[in-house]
């Protein structure tokens, strides 16, 4: 295929559906060759079955030696985007430790790991999008644990595009896209809160995984962007 990723090889994880995927379809619709990872490479496989040039792999981003191993088995990667989470909602009276641990293992450490395992295997002109999100940006009551994980997520971007130079390191933060991660809230909980968001924000509406993964294609492919959070939230952090 011919587009701006041709003859590339980008890099995926998450799961098979959700903002991966729109960002795995639209890097293989740019000619690039696409290796979707997740904790579940069966379950990738069937999401993926009969797509041309996308292929999976396992990888676990709370686990340093599973990172590790992907970085032995795939022999170069141009492209790295992450944006796997687990988040950690709820009131400081309700917060874990334990999910805290793991949103920070899984959006911060995780993408860490993976640029210092990774990073030897990119080319100078390579590039890794992470992902971070409006909550860092909108600080409301009931997601300071999703907040510094994106917070501290925003700060990895920095500083990697710092030290990894001249492979570039952004992050994308989106606003709030229906990919299922707010189906927790019940089918008219759901619905309300959408419709809430959307009669405040500027954008008027909630966003679509086609909205985010357009940011990430144009972080893929700005050779001059580096160390910057796009975010794509239809303004609603001014509100
Ligand atoms: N959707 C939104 O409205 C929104 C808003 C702001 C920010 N974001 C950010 O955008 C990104 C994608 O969002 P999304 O809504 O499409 O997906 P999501 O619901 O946040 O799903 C992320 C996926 O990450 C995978 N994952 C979790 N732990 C992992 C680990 N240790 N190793 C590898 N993979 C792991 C899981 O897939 P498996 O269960 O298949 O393993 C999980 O379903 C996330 O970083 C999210 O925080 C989304």
């Amino acid at each position: 295929m011919t587009g701006p990723l041709h003859d590339q090889t980008v890099l995926v994880i998450g799961r098979g559906s959700g903002l991966a995927r729109a960002v795995t379809l639209a890097a293989r619709d740019a000619g690039a060759r696409v290796i979707a990872a997740g904790r579940n490479q069966e379950t990738l496989a069937a999401a993926y079955a009969g797509e041309p040039c996308i292929t999976t792999e396992r990888v676990d981003l709370t686990d340093e030696t599973s990172i590790a191993a992907l970085g032995e088995r795939l022999s170069v990667v141009d492209h790295v985007v992450s944006t796997a989470s687990a988040r950690a909602r709820g009131r400081v009276a309700d917060l874990e430790r334990d999910a805290i641990r793991r949103s920070f293992d899984t959006k911060v450490i995780g993408p860490l790991m993976l640029a210092k395992h990774l990073a030897p295997r990119m080319p100078a002109d390579g590039s890794i999008v992470i992902f971070s999100g409006v909550a860092a940006s909108k600080i409301a009551v009931g997601t300071l644990g999703v907040a510094i994980t994106n917070g501290a997520a925003d700060v990895l971007a920095r500083s990697l595009a710092l030290e990894l130079a001249p492979i570039r390191v952004n992050a994308v933060s989106p606003g709030v896209i229906d990919t299922g991660a707010w189906d927790g809230f019940g089918e008219q909980g759901k619905a309300d809160y959408f419709a809430d968001i959307s009669a405040r924000n500027p954008a008027r509406r909630i966003g679509t995984v086609d909205d985010i993964a357009n940011g990430v294609m144009f972080a893929l492919t700005s050779t001059f962007l580096t160390g910057q959070t796009l975010h794509i939230d239809g303004g609603e952090p001014l509100t």
